[in-house]
C-alpha cells in the first residue's frame, strides 16, 4: 500500500431515501458537527437533483468497531483521533433515484447505507407514501441482496449494513423507531407480493434465478429485516432521531455510533 493508494481509500456512506425525508438537512448538520463551524450554511435545502459527497470527520468519542476486539490499554493514540469518512447525499425523487442514487450502490468502497425516512408521514392512513418509502428500501436492499448473490468479484461481497434513520422524531405525528419496523416490514411484505406476482405473470418459470430475484429469497416466510441478516448478512437497523425541529440534533449521535460502528 503506497501512501496514495490509501488515501484514496475513505469508507463511504450512502445517503439514500424519498424526496423530503432530510438527506440533505443531515449531510449539512453532520458537516458542521465535523467542521465545528457554528455559522456553516445550514439554513436552508431544497429538492436535491445531484449527488453531493462530503468529506466528515467522526468525532474521536464515538467508538470505532474495528477497535471492539481490541482491551482498553491496546488504544492507541491514532484512534484518538477523529476518523475520516465520505457521506454521499442523494436525490429522492422518484425519477432520480435509478440513475443518481440506487447506482451508487456499487461503489466498491461503499461501508454502509443510511436510508433515511420522514416517520411523520409512516403514521397517517393515508399509506402511499408508505407504499413509496418501502417500495425504495425494497429496490434498495434487493440491489444489496444481488451484489452479494451476483456473480460480481469478491471485491464487491461485502456486508453493507443498512440504518433506517426514523427521522423528524420531533413531530407528534411521528412514529416511534419501533412502529417505524413493524410498518416497513409489512409494506416491504407487499411489496415483495405484488412483484413476484409481477414475475409470474411475464411467465417466468420459477427456476433457481427466479429466488435470487426476490427480496430475502423465495422462501414463504413473511418479510422480516431478520431474513436479510440470516440469510444475506445484510443487517438493518433503525434508530429514531431529528435534524431539525425542537429536537433538531436528538438521535443523530446515535446514528454517528452505527456509522462508527462500520469503520
Ligand atoms: P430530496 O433532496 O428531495 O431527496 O429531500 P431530502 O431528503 O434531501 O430532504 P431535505 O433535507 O431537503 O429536508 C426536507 C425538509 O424536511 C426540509 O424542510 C427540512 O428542514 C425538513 N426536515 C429535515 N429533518 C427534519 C426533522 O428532523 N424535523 C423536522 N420537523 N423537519 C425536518
Ligand atoms: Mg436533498
Amino acid at each position: 500500500y503506497s501512501q496514495t493508494a490509501r488515501t484514496k481509500v475513505v469508507p463511504t456512506f450512502l445517503l439514500l431515501g424519498p424526496s423530503g425525508a432530510g438527506k440533505t438537512a443531515l449531510l449539512t448538520l453532520l458537516q458542521k458537527r465535523s467542521s465545528d463551524q457554528e455559522n456553516a450554511d445550514a439554513s436552508s435545502t431544497r429538492t436535491s437533483q445531484v449527488p453531493w459527497r462530503a468529506s466528515l470527520l467522526l468525532p474521536s468519542s464515538i467508538p470505532l468497531g474495528s477497535n471492539k476486539y481490541r482491551s482498553d490499554n491496546d488504544v492507541s493514540l491514532k484512534d484518538k483521533h477523529p476518523t475520516r469518512y465520505v457521506m454521499i447525499d442523494t436525490p429522492g425523487h422518484g425519477k432520480l433515484r435509478d440513475d443518481q442514487a440506487l447506482s451508487q450502490l456499487q461503489n466498491p468502497v461503499l461501508r454502509g447505507v443510511l436510508f433515511v425516512v420522514d416517520a411523520s408521514v409512516l403514521d397517517s392512513s393515508e399509506s402511499s407514501s408508505s407504499r413509496d418509502i418501502a417500495a425504495y428500501l425494497h429496490d434498495t436492499l434487493l440491489v444489496l441482496q444481488k451484489r452479494k448473490t451476483g456473480k460480481a468479484s469478491s471485491k464487491t461481497k461485502a456486508n453493507i449494513p443498512v440504518l433506517v434513520a426514523a427521522n423528524k422524531q420531533d413531530l407528534f405525528t411521528a412514529l416511534p423507531p419501533g412502529a417505524v419496523k413493524e410498518r416497513l416490514q409489512t409494506e416491504i411484505e407487499r411489496v415483495r407480493t405484488s412483484r413476484s406476482k409481477g414475475l409470474a405473470a411475464v411467465g417466468q418459470e420459477p427456476d433457481a434465478d427466479a429466488e435470487e430475484e426476490v427480496l430475502g429469497g423465495g422462501g414463504e416466510d413473511k418479510f422480516t429485516f431478520k431474513l436479510m441478516e440470516d440469510e444475506y448478512g445484510i443487517s438493518v437497523d433503525v434508530v429514531g432521531g431529528a435534524v431539525k425541529g425542537e429536537e433538531a440534533g436528538k438521535g443523530v449521535r446515535r446514528w454517528e455510533e452505527w456509522i462508527g460502528g462500520c469503520l
